[in-house]
């Protein structure tokens, strides 16, 4: 089929009308992005715009009106908080759901009993819409899974040869879709945020909720109160991946990465490919360019794209509701200090891993030098290590560290108080020292329940006799005294249970269990 290439002169849109009319599909700009439209009663014209989209069937369509109207005859009843938002919002970026009428069939409504209803702010879709005579079903006009388009030019790719028309528009002024908020439920509930937020909706109608889909994943048993939800959605071919993180560190972060691209605001600093998203402080620039940004990282052929995060107040709910969806969810939370727990058990080969992960330009906080550097400054704890395990500890008031390895790694029991008394001072001071991209070298990491203050862990084990050893060749120990450290420990499956990761150090290459562990958490 050929696509038409319309205007948006009356003849033109006259001429898209009679397309409607007569069954065809036609897409057009609207205030949000632009829409792929059918006759909304029509059900054999509906189905076109599934095909075209390669959009699931169950997936309903929202029904666009010229006139406040045309609706009463959509829906089963205009209840009084529908009629408060159409008389307060309508034409505008926000769709309704209500039970639908009798003339809404089921490829429409994508058999649900409701149907979203909606009067676009764009005068050209109003006029296309009049001059068609009839109510107008239209998704969004990308194919399914795609960004939306927010140009003509991005509807003529996804949609070239596959329908009747596209009206050239320029540019949508808002740029993602229409908040949709359903009106079927007790408490109106806000299924997609959009440019009408939720603070401008509870000025007119009270109290609404925001569903919990908006801003989290749909598990898997999950029933999704609107259909759209549970579908991939916004997906650049690139992987996406959002950095909260302030400007400066966001950008210390994306400069320091290896073939990456930034999604970033006007302004950031940053030394790899960049494509920008609007201001920081500005919402609405940031939801007219974010869709168009997404599709400019896939035409530079960019694989792996860091994408700073928006506010989420405000339109930047809408915004940041559709990156977190072209990144699948996946976050990296850099406000939180990014350690990376690494530990394991006594001569399993931590050490190798540390040195390596350093290589690769990793900050490594090793917890023993830490603690070292409170033995010898705190007194205090000097004292109340003193108390515990005997005066003998230390010489001359100093720490004799082998007289406590002794007294506090022969049991589990005097190696948990210890960890009581020293760890918390430890990682306090490693949260002060840790810069982006730090390991948190910590042999007792779990017994000091750091593993709570890590975005992963990663534990090092090896075969007992490998392990035994390595202990007495490293420390000039018998082998009793080494199984005895080792009985003091955590058992294998332990560390196995609780760590994200584990690096077998008696299996494959330990660099390549390294690099597979990197490319996952990064
Ligand atoms: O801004 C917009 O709304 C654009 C322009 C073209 O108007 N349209 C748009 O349509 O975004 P679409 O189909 O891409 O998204 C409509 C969303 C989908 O997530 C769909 O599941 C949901 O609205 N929806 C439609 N009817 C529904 C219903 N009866 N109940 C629950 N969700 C519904
Ligand atoms: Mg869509």
């Amino acid at each position: 089929m050929e696509t038409k290439i319309l205007s948006t002169s009356e003849y033109d849109t006259q001429l898209a009308g009679k397309i409607l009319a007569g069954g065809g599909l036609v897409a057009f700009p609207t205030e949000t992005v632009y829409g792929l439209g059918a006759n909304a009663l029509d059900e054999n014209a509906v189905k076109k715009i599934y095909a075209a989209k390669g959009r699931p069937s169950d997936n309903p369509l929202i029904v666009h009106v010229s006139e406040k109207s045309d609706i009463a005859p959509l829906v089963k009843e205009i209840t009084p908080k529908a009629q408060a938002l159409i008389d307060a919002f309508f034409p505008a970026p926000l769709t309704i759901i209500l039970p639908k009428s009798g003339l809404i069939g089921n490829i429409v409504s994508g058999g649900l009993d409701t149907v979203a209803v909606r009067m676009p702010e764009n005068e050209i879709a109003r006029r296309l819409i009049k001059s068609a005579g009839v109510p107008i079903a239209a998704p969004s006009a990308n194919t399914s899974g795609l960004p939306s388009p927010t140009k003509a030019k991005y509807v003529i790719d996804d949609m070239s040869g596959k329908i009747d028309a596209i009206i050239d528009g320029g540019d949508c002024k808002f740029g993602v879709e229409s908040t949709v908020i359903t009106l079927a439920t007790d408490t109106p509930v806000i299924l997609r945020p959009g440019a009408v937020t939720q603070e401008m909706i509870e000025a007119v109608i009270g109290k609404v909720d925001i569903d919990r889909a908006v801003l989290e994943g749909m598990k898997s048993d999950d029933v999704a109160s609107s259909p759209g939800m549970k579908y991939k959605h916004y997906a650049p071919k690139a992987k996406v991946i959002i950095v909260d993180a302030d400007k400066k560190t966001y950008e210390d972060f994306v400069n320091s990465r290896e073939n990456a691209f930034a999604l970033c605001f006007d302004g950031d600093i940053v030394t790899v490919p960049k494509i920008t998203y609007g201001m920081e402080n500005d919402d609405l620039s940031q939801a007219r360019e974010l869709f168009d940004a997404l599709r400019r990282l896939d035409e530079m052929g960019a694989e792996k794209v860091y994408a700073r995060i928006p506010n989420i107040s405000g339109v930047g709910m809408a915004v940041y509701n559709r990156l977190i969806r072209a990144a699948a969810f996946k976050i990296i939370d850099l406000k939180k200090p990014f350690f990376i727990g690494l530990t394991g058990q006594t001569g399993a080969g931590k050490g190798y891993v540390g040195q390596y992960l350093s290589m690769l330009g990793f900050n490594i906080l090793d917890s023993d030098k830490f603690v070292k550097k409170i033995y010898d400054n705190n007194p205090e704890l000097l004292k109340k290590l003193a108390e515990e395990f005997g005066n003998d500890i230390l010489v001359d008031g100093l720490l004799d560290r082998k007289r406590l390895a002794h007294a506090a790694f022969s049991s589990k029991e005097n190696t948990q108080k210890l960890n009581q008394i020293v760890h918390p001072e430890v990682i306090s001071l490693c949260k002060k020292a840790a810069k982006p991209l730090a390991v948190l070298d910590a042999p007792q990491l779990f017994e000091a329940n750091a593993q709570s203050d890590c975005y992963k862990v990663i534990s090092v084990v090896a075969p007992l006799e490998t392990r035994l050893e390595r202990i007495m060749a490293r420390d000039g120990i018998t082998r009793e005294q080494a199984m005895e450290r080792i009985n003091a420990q955590l058992d294998e499956e332990y560390y196995i249970d609780n760590s994200d990761f584990v690096i077998y150090n008696n299996k494959e290459d330990i660099q390549t269990q390294i690099n597979n562990i990197l490319e996952e958490i990064l």
